[in-house]
C-alpha cells in the first residue's frame, strides 16, 4: 500500500518530534520543514532521522513560513496528503517583544500555508491542520472552554494565534477545503522549550540541589494553566485531520494548577523543605528550612522577579475537551503529577 505523505512546519520543536515519532509509527512517509540557523538544532528528532540516502522515510527540507516561495515550492515538491502547521514563535512572553514578527510567523504564516494550498490544490485532497491555543480565550469569562467559548487574547501572540484561527475557518468555508483547528491547551514533557515554566522550574530547580545554581527567578505565581503531557496531545492532532469532515477540536485535560502549585510540586518531589515569605515590595520568595544536597538552610530556592511579569496576563485557562472525547475517542491518561515526575526524572538523568 501506498504511504501516505505528511508534511510538518514546526518538526524541529517539542510537538514537531513527537508527532514525528507517532506518523513514522502509523507508517507515514514524513517531511519536516526545519529554519537554517547558524548552529544545527535539530537535537529533538536526531535519534529518528535517517540518513536520506539510504531508505528514508523522513526528509528534512529548509524552510520558513515567512517566505511565501519557499512554502509554496515545498508543498508542490512534496505533495503531501496532510500538512501540519505547527510552525511558530510560541513564547507567550517573548511575543510582547517580538509583536511584528509573532504576527509574520503565526498568523500570515498560516496565511501562506493557505494561500499556496488554494493554488496549488484544485481537488482539494491535501488536509491542513492549524496549531490553535487555549491562547486565543485569553480572559474570557466563558470558563471552562470548549469550541463555542468567546474568544479575548491578551497578548501579540494570542491575538495573532485568532487570526490563523479565524483564517484557517474562513478557508474552509469560502474554498471547501479540509482546514481544522486544534485548540490546544498547556503541554509539556522533556522535550518542552527551556524558557517555558514547567521546564525553567525543573531544570533551575535541579541545579540548585546539584549547588550549580544559587536562585530560580519567576514572574507571576498565581496564574492558573490547564496542562498535559506533549504526547498524548499530537495523537489528538492527527485524530483531528482523520475526521470525514474538518472541524475544530479543544484538546485539554480539564484540570488546572497554579504555576505555585507546580513550583511547590517539583520543590516536594526533590525532597526540598521549603517556606513561601513575601517581602516589603510583596514580592513573594521561598526559602530552604533545611540543609538538602548542596541547598543550605534559610538559602532563597525561589523569588519573584518584577522582569518576569507579563504585560498583560491570562488568568486561568482550563479546557472543556467533550467534543474531542466524542467524537475523536481522544482523551488524556496523564495526569499533572505523572508529568512532572516524567520530567523531573529526565532532568536529572540528563543532568
Ligand atoms: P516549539 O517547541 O516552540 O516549536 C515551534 C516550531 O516552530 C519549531 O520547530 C520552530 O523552529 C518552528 N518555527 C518557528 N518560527 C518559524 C518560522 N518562521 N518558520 C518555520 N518554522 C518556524 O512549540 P511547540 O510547543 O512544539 O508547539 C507547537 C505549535 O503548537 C506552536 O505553533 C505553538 O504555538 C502551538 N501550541 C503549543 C502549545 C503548547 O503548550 N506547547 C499549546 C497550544 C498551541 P526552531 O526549532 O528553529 O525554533
Ligand atoms: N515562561 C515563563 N517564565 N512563565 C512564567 C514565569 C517565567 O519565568 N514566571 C511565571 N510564569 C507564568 C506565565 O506568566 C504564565 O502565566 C505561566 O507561567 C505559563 O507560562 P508559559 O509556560 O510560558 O506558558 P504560556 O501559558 O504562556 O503559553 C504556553 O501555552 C499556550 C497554550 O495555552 C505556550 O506553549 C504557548 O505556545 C501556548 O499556546
Amino acid at each position: 500500500m501506498k504511504k501516505k505523505i505528511a508534511l510538518i512546519f514546526g518538526i524541529t520543536g517539542q510537538d514537531g518530534s513527537y508527532l514525528t515519532e507517532f506518523l513514522l509509527s502509523k507508517n507515514y512517509f514524513v517531511y519536516g520543514v526545519k529554519r537554517r540557523t547558524s548552529l544545527i538544532h535539530t537535537t529533538r528528532i536526531d535519534h529518528i532521522y535517517q540518513d536520506r540516502h539510504s531508505k528514508p522515510n523522513l526528509i528534512l527540507k529548509y524552510g520558513d513560513v515567512t517566505d511565501f516561495s519557499n512554502v509554496f515550492k515545498i508543498i508542490n515538491d512534496t505533495k503531501p496528503n496532510e500538512i501540519y502547521n505547527l510552525a511558530a514563535q510560541s513564547n507567550v512572553g517573548v511575543s510582547f517583544e517580538l509583536a511584528e514578527y509573532t504576527a509574520q510567523t503565526d498568523s500570515i504564516g498560516t496565511l501562506r500555508i493557505l494561500e499556496a494550498l488554494r493554488i496549488l490544490d484544485k481537488k482539494k485532497k491535501i488536509k491542513f491542520y492549524q496549531a490553535s491555543t487555549s491562547e486565543i480565550f485569553g480572559n474570557s469569562p466563558d470558563k471552562p472552554y470548549n469550541e463555542k467559548s468567546r474568544f479575548a487574547p491578551v497578548s501579540p501572540y494570542g491575538t495573532a494565534k485568532l487570526y490563523s484561527y479565524w483564517i484557517t475557518k474562513n478557508y474552509r468555508e469560502a474554498y471547501s477545503m479540509y482546514a481544522a483547528n486544534g485548540i490546544l491547551f498547556n503541554h509539556e514533557s522533556p522535550r518542552r522549550g527551556e524558557n517555558f515554566i514547567s521546564r525553567k522550574t525543573i531544570i533551575a530547580l535541579v541545579k540548585i540541589l546539584k549547588g550549580k545554581q544559587k536562585t530560580l527567578y519567576l514572574g507571576n505565581l498565581h496564574s492558573k494553566r490547564d496542562w498535559g503531557h506533549a504526547k498524548e496531545f499530537v495523537e489528538a492532532q492527527w485524530k483531528i485531520l482523520q475526521q470525514k469532515k474538518a472541524d475544530d477540536f479543544v484538546i485539554a485535560t480539564g484540570k488546572n494548577y497554579s504555576v505555585k502549585d507546580l513550583v511547590n510540586l517539583v520543590l516536594k518531589k526533590l525532597n526540598i523543605k521549603f517556606l513561601w515569605k513575601k517581602d516589603k515590595k510583596g514580592l513573594e520568595y521561598a526559602v530552604a528550612l533545611s540543609n538538602v544536597e548542596k541547598i543550605k538552610k534559610s538559602q532563597v530556592i525561589v523569588k519573584q522577579d518584577q522582569s518576569y511579569f507579563r504585560p498583560n496576563e491570562v488568568h486561568d485557562l482550563v479546557g472543556d475537551y467533550s467534543k474531542a472525547k466524542k467524537k475523536l475517542g481522544w482523551k488524556p491518561n496523564i495526569n499533572f503529577d505523572q508529568l512532572i515526575t516524567e520530567m523531573i526524572q529526565s532532568e536529572i538523568k540528563n543532568y
